[in-house]
């Protein structure tokens, strides 16, 4: 699995969580100081887990200063998950007080082979009412050398009598940039060609959980065909979705007032069998996209962070062949045509077919108006 393979063995290799990574690094520095109960919050696949790890290895490393040397006895063990003293559990199905209980014997114990015992609580908002209770009182009478990490997804359901009590850390949604650098690395490690535009519709799709993108990417690199690697077109067919160049096509044949490449356009998404409501929504996007441009020329900024370079340009060269006005109009079609997709029409590409018609009309009054 590739997200096992890739998964960061030291501080320097979590992306995203910068923040989070530098506190705990100063917490590290002070260990007369070090807050024993911790917790973990944030949707899935952010390197929650990971990161605990990491922490448990730098605290036990026998060479540690800014992260685990990675290559002691200790941290030798602890990526061969043979090391004693770092304990995961799985509170989806260990929610009970009986494990609690259990857990507190263990606490109990010295550390057997390092200088500090973990424990990490994954899931730990499954835990009931009165497991919370007895960890509650773990928590206000842990021994120095037991640190205690909870993670979670749902942070929401962790009783305020216990964050109250811990160093509460929120983990974000991975960025898209952040996102397509590690794929392009993995890539590259992988030997696996790939067009930059496809890793960005890949993270795009994964919404910030960088696991996601590395399971997608590696069913996509399994099914590589004529050694052309993971294109856009290969992920379009994987996600049923239309890469950005596409939908620009169909916006700029709107734009050249060319009914046939666009209503053809309009038919092939169809029996290529992609979502309609899908599709308008990008093209919506897009529109917004030049829209935001037209009126605000640094919003370009903030493309660059959603686009691959060469998107990004020809996002440009479409701004400039229309007006803010000519796109604002080509927005308010494509909102409407959502609500009709929505209504399943009694011909499915029907609402798609008169936003062209409509759009091209409006394209043809915006250029008579010189406007
Ligand atoms: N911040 C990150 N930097 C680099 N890789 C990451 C990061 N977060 C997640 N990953 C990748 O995703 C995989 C899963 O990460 P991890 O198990 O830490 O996520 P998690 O937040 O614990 O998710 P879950 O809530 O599903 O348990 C890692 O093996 C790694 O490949
Ligand atoms: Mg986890
Ligand atoms: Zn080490």
């Amino acid at each position: 699995m590739l997200y096992r393979k890739y998964r960061p063995s030291t501080f320097e290799d979590i992306i995203g969580q910068d923040i989070i990574v530098t506190v705990l690094r100063n917490f590290l520095k002070n260990e007369e100081k070090l807050p024993q109960g911790y917790v973990f919050a944030g949707q899935r696949g952010t390197g929650k887990t990971t990161t605990a790890r990491i922490f448990a290895k730098t605290l036990n490393c026998q060479n540690a200063k800014n992260d685990p040397c990675d290559t002691c006895m200790t941290c030798d063990l602890i990526n061969k998950n043979q090391f004693l003293d770092l304990v995961e559990i799985d509170a989806a199905s260990h929610r009970g007080i009986d494990e609690i209980r259990n857990l507190k014997e263990h606490i109990g114990f010295r550390p057997l082979q390092g200088k500090y015992k973990v424990f990490i609580l994954d899931e730990a908002h499954m835990l009931t009412a009165p497991a919370w209770n007895a960890l509650l009182k773990t928590l206000e009478e842990l021994p120095k050398t037991v640190i205690f990490i909870l993670a979670t997804t749902e942070p929401e359901k962790i009783p305020n009598t216990i964050l109250s009590r811990v160093q509460r850390f929120d983990f974000r949604r991975i960025g898209l940039v952040d996102m397509v650098e590690k794929l392009k690395k993995i890539c590259a490690q992988e030997d696996i060609p790939y067009e930059e535009g496809a890793l960005y519709m890949i993270a795009e799709e994964s919404q910030g959980a960088m696991r996601d993108a590395e399971t997608m990417l590696e069913k996509m690199s399994l099914s590589i065909k004529e050694k052309k690697g993971v294109t856009e077109t290969l992920v379009e067919e994987f996600l049923g979705k239309l890469s950005a160049h596409k939908i620009l096509e169909f916006l700029q044949s709107i734009i050249a007032q060319d009914h046939e490449a666009a209503l053809n356009f309009i038919q092939s998404v169809y029996q290529e069998g992609f979502d309609l409501i899908h599709f308008n929504k990008e093209a919506l996007r897009i529109v917004r996209e030049l829209l935001i441009l037209k009126v605000h020329p640094q919003w370009k900024n903030q493309l660059s962070r959603q686009y691959p370079v060469d998107v990004l340009e020809k996002i440009e060269e479409v701004a400039k062949t229309g007006s803010a006005g000519l796109f604002r109009r080509l927005l308010k079609i494509f909102l409407h045509c959502e609500m009709q997709l929505r209504r399943e029409p009694p011909i499915l590409t029907l609402p798609l077919e008169i936003a062209v018609v409509e759009g091209i009309a409006i394209v043809k009054l915006s250029k008579k108006g010189g406007k």
